[in-house]
């Protein structure tokens, strides 16, 4: 009686036969006849191993033959024997043949599914990189807090008084024009787009006692035209220390210190009489490096001073007790000559293979 079994989900006709109880041709063709009509039935190889299981195993019509054979009177054993033999024979070579064909099939089946096309369009998305300014402005945020400083931000549209009143830039002064400025409308909000990072020296001033040890990275704009060594929107990195009876003795080593942990021990520091109407005195910050680009030479990199008394006025401390100093480097400066970048337009112009140079770090 051919019985269904479930496998696979869906149905397999397993087509078994009533176990035989005596060994005779038609008995032992019907048990081959079900056994292979299952065989050919079977499409995967779950299919297969119940069919196995079914005609073959030992609860199948085949073994229940093979124990037959211990009652088959003795006369008749060697052709009862024959036909059981020959039976599993067949059945045996039939399960083998289906088993290597299902195999092929679902091998073939799995690389088909499996099959990566490599003619297919490459993934669009390529990793970008950090922009080697941000990184060199956190190296030098990096060697500021191994001597105790702080970080600070400050506002990049500022009001014209921090950028330029508080800095002892008087209405008039000649001073005021030094940095051509963007003025925001209307005028009368005095907003400008800060033209130097100075601006966070009085903030970081004005409710905060001293000692005051901070460094501030960011951006500023001036009207200037775009070329090789400048640009209208570039990057400062300012430094303010306010305390007791600092002197430029402290503003140079910190500077000696700044530029060594920066370009190098061969790095040295030059300052130069100058003005700047928020610290008196002033002076301009010059580098100098044996392997810069065009040779061992002096380098204009930024400004410096001790805080003006005014300044320190305007933000309450008494310049009796206290006294500061400060300075100010331009950064795309600072990764032209220590980076050997010929022209500043690569830094503005924002493709990823120029940053992709430094990787992770400058
Ligand atoms: C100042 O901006 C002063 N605030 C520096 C200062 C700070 C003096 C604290 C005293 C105390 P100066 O205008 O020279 O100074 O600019 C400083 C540096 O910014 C320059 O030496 C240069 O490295 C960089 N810089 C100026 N203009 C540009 C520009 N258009 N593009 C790129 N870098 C620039
Ligand atoms: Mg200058």
């Amino acid at each position: 009686m051919p019985v269904r079994s479930l496998c696979c989900g869906r149905a397999l006709n397993l087509g078994l036969v009533s176990a035989p109880t005596e060994i005779t041709e038609p008995v032992v063709t019907a048990a081959v006849d079900a056994a292979l009509a299952a065989i050919e039935s079977a499409t995967d190889s779950a299919a297969l191993k119940a069919v196995r299981s079914a005609h073959v195993g030992e609860a199948s019509p085949l073994a229940a033959l093979n124990a037959l054979m211990r009652s088959v009177p003795g006369d008749q054993k060697a052709a009862a024997g024959k036909l059981v033999g020959q039976a599993r024979a067949r059945v045996t070579q039939a399960m083998n043949a289906r088993e290597a064909q299902i195999v092929e099939a679902e091998a073939t089946a799995q690389l088909a599914a499996e099959t990566v096309d490599v003619t297919a369009a490459a993934s669009t998305w390529r990793a970008g990189a950090r922009h080697p300014l941000t990184l060199l402005q956190e190296r030098v945020s990096d060697v500021f807090v191994g001597m105790g400083w702080e970080v600070a931000e400050g506002p990049e549209l500022e009001s014209e008084w921090f950028n330029f009143d508080a800095l002892n830039f008087d209405e008039d002064h000649p001073a005021r024009a030094m940095q051509d400025t963007f003025f925001i409308d209307p005028p009368e909000a005095h907003l400008v787009l800060r033209t130097h990072t100075s601006p966070v020296q009085m903030r970081a001033l004005l409710g905060n006692e001293p000692p005051v040890y901070r460094i501030s990275p960011g951006r500023v704009y001036r009207t200037d035209e775009l070329d090789a060594t400048h640009t209208p929107v570039f990057h400062q990195i300012e430094g303010i220390a306010v305390d007791k009876g600092l002197t430029m003795a402290h503003l140079r080593g910190t500077l000696d210190h700044f530029v060594k942990a920066l370009f190098g021990e061969e790095a040295k520091v030059r300052l130069r009489p100058n003005y700047f109407p928020f610290t008196e005195p002033s002076a301009e910050l010059d580098l100098w490096h044996p392997t810069f680009k065009d040779g061992a030479r002096w380098i204009e990199w930024g400004g410096c001073g001790m805080v003006n008394a005014n300044v320190l006025r305007s933000a309450g401390i008494d310049p009796e007790v206290y006294s500061g100093f400060a300075f100010g480097v331009g950064v795309e400066r600072a990764l032209m000559f220590r980076n050997d970048v010929k022209d500043m337009h690569d830094m503005v112009e924002g493709d990823v293979r120029f940053s992709q140079q430094y990787g992770m770090t400058v």
